[in-house]
C-alpha cells in the first residue's frame, strides 16, 4: 500500500503485557503508520514502563523513539497493578535491551509535533490511564482537529474490575478521562464489557508457541504470567484487554459497537472513576463515545493467532 494512505497511528500505554500484546498487533497492521510510541505511568512506574516499551520496540524492530510521559495522574496518587504485571510491569519472557534513545521530547511534545506534522488526520491508541492524551488535549486544543479518534481501553459500563465501579485505567486517572471523554473528540472506548468476553484460553497460548516465531513464543510467555493472576480470580482465560482497542480499529466487523453518552463519575464514596451510560436518554445529550460491547471471541482469537504467524523467520 502507497505510504500516504496509511492510517497514521500513536500508541500510549503502560506496557504491561496485555499492552504489549495489542502492539505486537498494531505493528502488523499494514493499514498503520505507527508515528510515536509514548509511555505513561499506571501498570508501573513510568521508568518501568517506558523501559519496557524500548525492549518492546527492539523486539519488534520498530524504528521509533519512546517518548516518555505523565509519571502521575493529573490529580491523584498514582496506583499501579504488580499483582497483574508483575515487579518489572512486564514479568515473564525475556526481551532484548533498547536498541534506540529514549526521545528528547515528552509524550505531550511528542503527540503534538506528530498532529503539527501530519497531513492526515492521526488515530491514538490509548491503552493505559488517558493522563498523556488529556494533557495534550489541555495544552494543545487547537490541534484536536487533527485527531481522527482516539481508541481507548478503559472503563466498563457495567462493571469494574479494580473497584466494585471503576475499572484500573480509568481509576488511575479519572480527572484525565473526564477531560477526554468532554473533549468533542471522536472516541471510541473498549470497556470490560467488550475486553472481558475477549477471552484467550490456555490451549490458545499453545496455539500461538506452535508458530514457534519469536514473537509468538514471546506473545505465549506474557499469556502465562498475565493469566497466573487472572486466573486466581476465577477466569477461565486471560481477559485480553488492551489488543480490543487496536482489533476494533482494523476489524470492526468483528465486534457490538454502541453509541451512548458516557461520563466519568469523579467522587462518590463507591464509585469514582465509574463510566457512566446514559442508556435511558434521561440526560438529553448528543452521544459521545462508540461504545465496543461485545466481540466474536474465536474470530478475536483467529486474527490475533495470524497476527503472531507474521513473525515467522523473524530475528531477535
Ligand atoms: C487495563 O488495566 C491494565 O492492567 C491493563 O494493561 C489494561 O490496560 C485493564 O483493566
Ligand atoms: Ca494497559
Amino acid at each position: 500500500m502507497d505510504n500516504k494512505k496509511k492510517r497514521p497511528v500513536i500508541l500510549d500505554g503502560d506496557p504491561g503485557h496485555d499492552d504489549a500484546i495489542a502492539w505486537v498487533l498494531a505493528s502488523t497492521i499494514d493499514d498503520f503508520d505507527i508515528k510515536a510510541i509514548t509511555t505513561v505511568a499506571g501498570n508501573q512506574t513510568l521508568e518501568k514502563v517506558t523501559y519496557n516499551a524500548r525492549r518492546i520496540a527492539a523486539l519488534l524492530h520498530l524504528d521509533i523513539e519512546v517518548a516518555k510521559g505523565r509519571n502521575r495522574p493529573l490529580c491523584a496518587d498514582l496506583i499501579i497493578a504488580p499483582n497483574f504485571h508483575g515487579e518489572t510491569g512486564l514479568d515473564g519472557p525475556k526481551l532484548p535491551e533498547p536498541h534506540l534513545p529514549l526521545s528528547n521530547l515528552s509524550a505531550i511534545e511528542m503527540m503534538a509535533k506528530v498532529l503539527q506534522e501530519s497531513e492526515e488526520k492521526v488515530t491514538i491508541i490509548s491503552t493505559g490511564a488517558q493522563t498523556n492524551v488529556a494533557a495534550l488535549l489541555l495544552a494543545h486544543p487547537e490541534l484536536k482537529e487533527k485527531i481522527e479518534m482516539i481508541s481507548t481501553m478503559g472503563g466498563g459500563l457495567r462493571n469494574g474490575n479494580w473497584t466494585s465501579g471503576a475499572e484500573f485505567n480509568i481509576l488511575v486517572d479519572p480527572e484525565a478521562a473526564y477531560t477526554v471523554y468532554h473533549s468533542g473528540v471522536p472516541l471510541q472506548m473498549c470497556g470490560l464489557d467488550v475486553t472481558e468476553q475477549a477471552l484467550v484460553y490456555p490451549e490458545e497460548f499453545e496455539r500461538i508457541r506452535a508458530l514457534h516465531n519469536p514473537i509468538a513464543e514471546t506473545v505465549a510467555g506474557w499469556f502465562d504470567f498475565f493469566f497466573i493472576h487472572v486466573k486466581s480470580l476465577g477466569w477461565a482465560g486471560a481477559t485480553t484487554h488492551d489488543p480490543c482497542a487496536v482489533m476494533s480499529l482494523v476489524h470492526p466487523e468483528i465486534f457490538d459497537i454502541r453509541d451512548y453518552y458516557v461520563d466519568i463519575e469523579l467522587s462518590g464514596r463507591y464509585c469514582r472513576g465509574a463510566t457512566i451510560a446514559d442508556y435511558h436518554g434521561r440526560l438529553g445529550k448528543e452521544p459521545n463515545c462508540r461504545c465496543v460491547v461485545g466481540l466474536d471471541r474465536q474470530k478475536f482469537v483467529d486474527y490475533l493467532v495470524e497476527a503472531c504467524s507474521k513473525y515467522e523467520g523473524w530475528e531477535v
